[in-house]
């Protein structure tokens, strides 16, 4: 006998008329040196009020007056009660010993062979903790992926938040010092009459100059403020600077007119191009780049584009590697959706957000993906 069983009181509902079969059972449970605790019910009414308590066990009877056992264990299952359900008769047809385990039941056995029941009884019991047991981590995980997903989006949305905070500070402290700064050099250099003092002073503007612009740099990288002037000429200057940096070919496709988008999206869409495009020059030897935003049927799309080498679902389980995986983050933010189908032909990131006409975000259910499809890793 396990150790575990030794000091257990197994609480068994034993749904049984006759008192005689009770005291058998009883007898089976000594035998095998089972410690128990029971109570014998022969009625419905009485079952369904014992289902109340938390029982290890329900042994029942096949044929009960007014009442059968494979009532009781559709009862059982219809009250969502997950416990095992042992049925014993005195001479059980295989048809419903069939019957019954379809129905859910864990055995069953024959009055004349209840030298089984101990066995049996410790099966069924450590079966159904071990289906506990799995469902709860089951749920555990699902709760834990929860948890991780939200924490991740979190972050990106706090990031975004300090980075905005941190461009403001620079914009109104750093950047209003510079230019005072720069203001009262030319004055002296107006007033001065000192051709050394002039020249110095000179070279001071310069290098005021100099940090007007890093910081006029670090506030861009920090917060696009081309965002302000809307999405379509934010992916405008990217595409343009990046084809500047690279020389490499990006066609662009834009709408018109992408205004009045919901709040965080230009943002979420300017960082996808942004990561895209910087892994085309970091990693895909590509000599042509597509970016083509469109607003159709009520959903936002990004596509970005290469003719490059492609990448390998290897590619994107690097462990060190999250600038994929936050972008799938970041639309998570807003209720969309970044896929990346590559091949021979290059790699293709599509950002899908949709936009309710009111422009609310709805959250949409997750689209669906073939597994086996080698040229589709949206899920990763
Ligand atoms: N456009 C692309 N073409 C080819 N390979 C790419 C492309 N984009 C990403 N990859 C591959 O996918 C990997 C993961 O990309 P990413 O998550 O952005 O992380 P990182 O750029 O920091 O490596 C890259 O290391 C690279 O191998
Ligand atoms: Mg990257």
């Amino acid at each position: 006998m396990p150790p575990a069983t030794r000091d257990r009181v197994f609480r068994i509902l034993h749904l049984e008329d006759s008192e005689l079969d009770h005291e058998l059972l009883l007898a089976h449970m000594v035998r095998g040196g089972l410690m128990a605790q029971t109570r014998r019910v022969e009625t419905e009414a009485a079952f369904l009020e014992a289902l109340d308590e938390p029982w290890d066990l329900v042994v029942s009877d096949y044929n009960l007056p007014g009442f059968s056992g494979l009532v009781a264990l559709e009862l059982l299952k219809a009250n969502a009660r997950d416990v095992p359900f042992i049925l014993v008769s005195g001479e059980i047809g295989e048809d419903t010993a069939v019957e019954a385990m379809r129905h859910g039941a864990s055995d069953y056995l024959q009055k004349n062979h209840l030298a089984r029941l101990v066995p049996a009884l410790l099966h069924a019991v450590d079966a159904a903790e071990t289906k506990r047991a799995r469902v709860k981590a089951d749920r555990d995980l699902v709760a834990s992926k929860q948890r991780l997903h939200e924490l991740a989006q979190h972050l990106q949305t706090s990031i975004e938040q300090e980075r905005a905070a941190i461009a403001r500070e620079i914009h109104d402290d750093v950047g209003g010092s510079l230019t005072a700064l720069k203001f009262d050099l030319a004055w002296i250099a107006r007033h001065s009459s000192s051709p050394q003092v002039v020249s110095r002073v000179q070279s001071a503007i310069e290098t005021v100059s100099h940090a007007v612009e890093s910081s006029q740099r670090i506030m861009h990288n920090l917060r696009p403020a081309i965002l302000d002037q809307g999405l379509v000429a934010a992916l405008h200057w990217l595409a343009s600077r990046f084809e500047r940096r690279t020389g490499i070919d990006c066609a662009i496709r834009l709408p018109v007119d992408a205004h009045d988008l919901p709040a965080g999206v230009p943002l979420v869409a300017y960082r996808t191009a942004q990561e895209a495009l910087t892994n085309i020059t970091k990693h895909a030897q590509a000599s042509r780049v597509q970016v083509d935003l469109s607003l159709a049927g009520g959903v936002l799309s990004l596509e970005i584009s290469d003719n490059g080498r492609g990448l390998s679902a290897d590619d994107l389980a690097k462990a060190r590697s999250f600038g994929i995986r936050g972008l799938h983050e970041r639309a998570g933010t807003v209720g969309g959706w970044v896929e990346l189908s590559s091949g021979a032909g290059g790699t293709i990131m599509i950002l899908s957000v949709p936009l309710s006409p009111l422009g609310f975000v709805e959250i949409p259910s997750a689209p669906v993906h073939d597994a086996d499809d080698p040229s589709q890793w949206g899920a990763l």
